[in-house]
């Protein structure tokens, strides 16, 4: 059995018969949440077999997380890959989608796809024809420079251009778990479009430069599209390069933690596996499995699935 935390929506694993005996003698059981502290009683019609999962008709529909920042080489394309692969191990199904005309999804997996989101987006090949598995429970629409080409397409369309992606995505949305969504730095038609079609943003930080001076932009942004689009809300600001010898990244960490604490992830610390792991072809659960990064990014996908035992 499964209880939900009323307040952070973690998920812990109950052993029913150890706590039946005293809700049936009518004692009040509470407990303490593992991840939020949050103390509450239990119910017993709180506990469920399995976590409800969220229907669209009789499919289920994938949570779409798109995983973007303007500011450029803060660890996006690193972590949607990592993220991606690891919710993979765990079992989930999961499409990554490259947004970017950098590429660099394929390149890290390891793949050399002869298709990807743009066939999708020019409709050339079926969406089927246009992904491509990467690993077990992992697939892959790739980017790269084609992309261009379709900027400019989305760019001379006179109606309904940030709907593009949505639109084109829309036979792929209930095959998987999850769809993560990559994008490439600065603004664009094209992360406007994914903003059309994800529901989550993962904002990764890096702890060096200015990254609070990034964000808040960031967040402006965001908050322009919100007026058209309310289903799509920030979910995740995941802090990124943590170097925990020196003191100003740790002091950027506190800053971050004061000013979105519902949203700060626990830290990617800096990690030269994570720099050498793309040139293997090989994510950092293949490429470093006992790195600290590895760790770091298995306590993210805990997060992202509320699920504690996920990858333990
Ligand atoms: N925690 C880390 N420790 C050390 N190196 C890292 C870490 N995270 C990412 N890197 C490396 O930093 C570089 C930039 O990372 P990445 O490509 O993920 O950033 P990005 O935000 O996608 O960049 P861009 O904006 O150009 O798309 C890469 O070479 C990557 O391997
Ligand atoms: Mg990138």
């Amino acid at each position: 059995m499964v209880i939900i935390c009323p307040k952070c929506a973690r998920k812990h694993k109950v052993n029913l018969d150890m706590i039946k005996s005293h809700i049936d003698s009518g004692k009040t059981v509470s407990a303490t949440c593992r991840s939020c502290k949050y103390k509450f009683p239990v119910l017993v019609d709180q506990l469920v077999d399995s976590p409800p999962p969220e229907k669209a008709g009789n499919k289920v529909q994938a949570r779409k997380i798109c995983v973007t920042l303007s500011k450029g080489g803060v660890g996006k394309t690193t972590t949607s890959v990592n993220l991606g692969a690891g919710l993979a191990l765990a079992g989930y199904k999961v499409l990554l989608v490259d947004t970017d005309t950098q590429g660099q999804s394929s390149y890290i997996l390891g793949k050399k796809p002869k298709a990807g989101l743009t066939e999708l987006l020019t409709k050339e090949l079926t969406p089927d024809e246009c992904v491509v598995q990467a690993r077990k429970n992992l697939w892959l629409l790739s980017g790269g420079k084609s992309l261009a080409g379709v900027k400019r397409i989305i760019d001379r369309k006179s109606f309904g251009a940030e709907w593009t992606l949505a639109e084109a995505m829309k036979p792929l949305d209930h095959q998987y778990d999850f769809i993560l969504i990559d994008t490439s730095p600065g603004w664009d038609q094209l992360i406007v479009n994914v903003l059309f079609y994800a529901t989550e943003v993962l904002v990764p930080v890096a702890l060096e430069v200015m990254p609070l001076h990034g964000l808040s932009e960031f967040m402006k942004s965001l908050g322009s599209i919100q007026k058209y689009r309310s289903e799509i809300s920030l979910k995740y600001i995941v802090p990124t390069f943590l170097d925990t010898r020196i003191k100003g990244p740790q002091r950027l960490y506190s800053e971050l933690k004061k000013l979105y604490p519902e949203y700060v992830c626990t830290p990617i610390r800096y990690s030269e596996s994570l720099a050498e792991a793309p040139s293997f072809g090989k994510s950092i659960f293949e490429f470093a499995p006992g790195s600290t990064a590895s760790a770091d990014y298995r306590e993210l996908i805990r997060k992202v699935t509320m699920d504690e035992t996920a990858l333990v």
